[in-house]
């Protein structure tokens, strides 16, 4: 009997100390079984003795057993509970975020420069109430030229370096081609529309021409017409400044050269203050104070003819505009070729 209670107090002893040591809670089930096991428990199988002995001793050992398992699901539970403390603990210190760290930058998506340039030169004139026209990058012989004043054989013709498409032929037998300016979106809207009409119309176009500096095989205009009713130089030169303004800051003025170009009399050649050194002369305009920027005029009556308007009823002014050019001056750019390289590095800065 008195082995029964040497056994309890060993069990009591060796289980109590076996629990300070375990760290994981596989471990402490494993241990849980060893001595609170239901079928080979070593504290079970006491339990399981009791019946054998006397009324008296079973009372006594009875007691004993309890407190020996009272005492050991107490320290099960709290090693339990050390032990899940630990572990939260440890994930918390791995998990902590330095919150006064600098965080990993995302990179956000742009448009182009050239795209920027070009829509901020289409909304000086939307915002004037000028409409968005569109034309085709394939044009004919007629839009392209013709129309505009450039008859067959016309020696301005050779000053496009134009793109024939040889296979592809237009109506009246000639070859299409790559427009060489955005002016051809005149003519496809003059007969489409009735004047008055007020029109921007942005694109690509295309020459064949060595690349340097300042020239590419494709680049970017926006065309410009307006017809109405006793349209005047005054009004071109009106609508002019206030695009310039607006580009290049309040203090932009602007100057009109004589000119050719065949849809227009008179033509112009439009210079713009130069920005980067007020006028003063510098690299970029060539010590000059001046940039020239666009080609424009009054509306030739031969295009009115063309499109089947009455010349003596309406006039009209037209301007295009380069936008490399304006985005090379607006940035200080003196390379065009940066415009269409795409290295990421150049086009961050815009
Ligand atoms: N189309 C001309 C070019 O590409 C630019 C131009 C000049 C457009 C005068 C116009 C204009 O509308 O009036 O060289």
């Amino acid at each position: 009997m008195s082995s029964l209670t040497d056994d309890l107090q060993t069990i009591q002893s060796q289980s109590l100390q076996e629990v300070e040591r375990i760290i994981s809670l596989e471990e402490l089930e494993t241990l849980r079984l060893k001595f609170l096991g239901r079928k080979d428990g070593l504290l079970t199988k006491v339990l399981q003795a009791l019946p054998t002995l006397s009324p008296a001793e079973r009372k006594d050992v009875g007691r004993q057993a309890n407190e020996v398992k009272k005492a050991l699901e107490t320290a099960l539970e709290n090693r339990r509970q050390a032990i899940e403390d630990a572990q939260i603990a440890q994930s918390l210190a791995k998990e902590s975020i330095d919150l006064t760290l600098p965080g990993t930058p995302v990179l956000r998506g742009k448009l182009h420069p050239l795209t920027q340039v070009l829509e901020e030169i289409v909304s000086v004139f939307t915002r004037l109430g000028f409409n968005l026209a569109e034309g085709p990058e394939v044009e004919t012989d007629d839009n392209n030229f013709t129309a505009l004043n450039h008859p067959p054989d016309h020696p301005a013709r050779d000053a496009h370096d134009t793109f024939y498409l040889k296979d592809l032929k237009d109506e009246s037998g000639l070859p299409l081609l790559l427009r060489t300016h955005t002016s051809p979106v005149q003519i496809r809207y003059m007969r489409t529309h009735q004047p008055p009409l007020y029109i921007v119309a942005p694109g690509r176009v295309f020459r064949h021409e060595a690349v340097d500096a300042t020239h590419s095989f494709v680049f970017h205009q926006v065309e410009g017409l307006a017809v109405d009713k006793d349209i005047s130089m005054a009004d071109l030169k009106g609508m002019l400044t206030l695009f310039a303004q607006h580009l290049f800051g309040p203090g932009a003025e602007i100057r009109f050269r004589p000119s050719y170009f065949p849809f227009v009399e008179p033509g112009i050649e439009v210079d713009i203050s130069c920005t980067l050194c007020g006028g003063k002369g510098c690299r970029v305009c060539k010590q000059s104070g001046w940039l020239e920027m666009l080609g424009a005029g009054l509306v030739n009556p031969n295009v009115f003819r063309a499109v089947g308007y009455d010349p003596r009823k309406v006039t009209g002014y037209a301007f295009g505009i380069g936008v490399e050019r304006v985005a090379m001056f607006k940035y200080g750019v003196d390379d065009m070729r940066l415009f269409f390289d795409n290295d990421i590095r150049f086009l961050q800065q815009f």
